[in-house]
């Protein structure tokens, strides 16, 4: 069993530091230990999701929508995780040029079906790539972490 599985789209320099430090942050030292990974979106099945506790998930905004791979990744797990995944914690970041609300939305309408629960409002890192970027996206992954460490979610 996996306490947090990220499942991100990664396909730059950025985007792979991003998910990085969701995956360092949710192995913070003060926290746990819990047994977290990080799986690119095309290599994340159902058996994994069926298989965690918590799940963060990491898109890039395309098209004004969410990547492709994730609607991929969403679409191989939807029917085997329906009814076997319900309240499953989640939390999502989008790493958007633009509002990122599209990728927002379209993830949060497919993730009302499967009856996931939010940890936490969807991180937006917006705009030109900031290194801050990278302190939001560690502080979420401690924030789930903790969360689950504490039995909150
Ligand atoms: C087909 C395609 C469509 C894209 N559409 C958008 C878009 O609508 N908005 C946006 O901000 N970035 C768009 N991008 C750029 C990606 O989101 C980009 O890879 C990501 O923001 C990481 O960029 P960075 O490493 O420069 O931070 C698109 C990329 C591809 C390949």
């Amino acid at each position: 069993m996996t306490d947090i599985l990220i499942v991100a789209h990664t396909p730059s320099a950025n985007t792979k530091a991003m998910a990085e430090a969701v995956l360092r942050g949710t192995q913070n030292e003060a926290i746990g230990p819990l047994a977290t990974r990080l799986l690119s979106a095309a290599d994340a099945g159902a058996d994994d999701v069926q298989n965690c506790r918590a799940i963060v998930i990491g898109t890039t905004e395309n098209f004004g929508y969410m990547a492709g791979l994730i609607k991929d990744f969403f679409e191989r797990i939807y029917y085997p995780c329906l009814e076997h995944t319900e309240a499953l914690p989640y939390a999502l970041y989008v790493r958007a040029g633009n509002d990122g609300q599209g990728a927002k939305t379209s993830i949060e309408r497919i993730i009302t079906g499967l009856k996931w629960k939010p940890m936490q409002s969807p991180l937006i890192c917006q705009g030109e790539y900031r290194p801050e970027f990278l302190e939001q996206c560690e502080e979420l992954g401690m924030t789930v972490a903790a969360g689950l460490d504490a039995g909150i979610f």
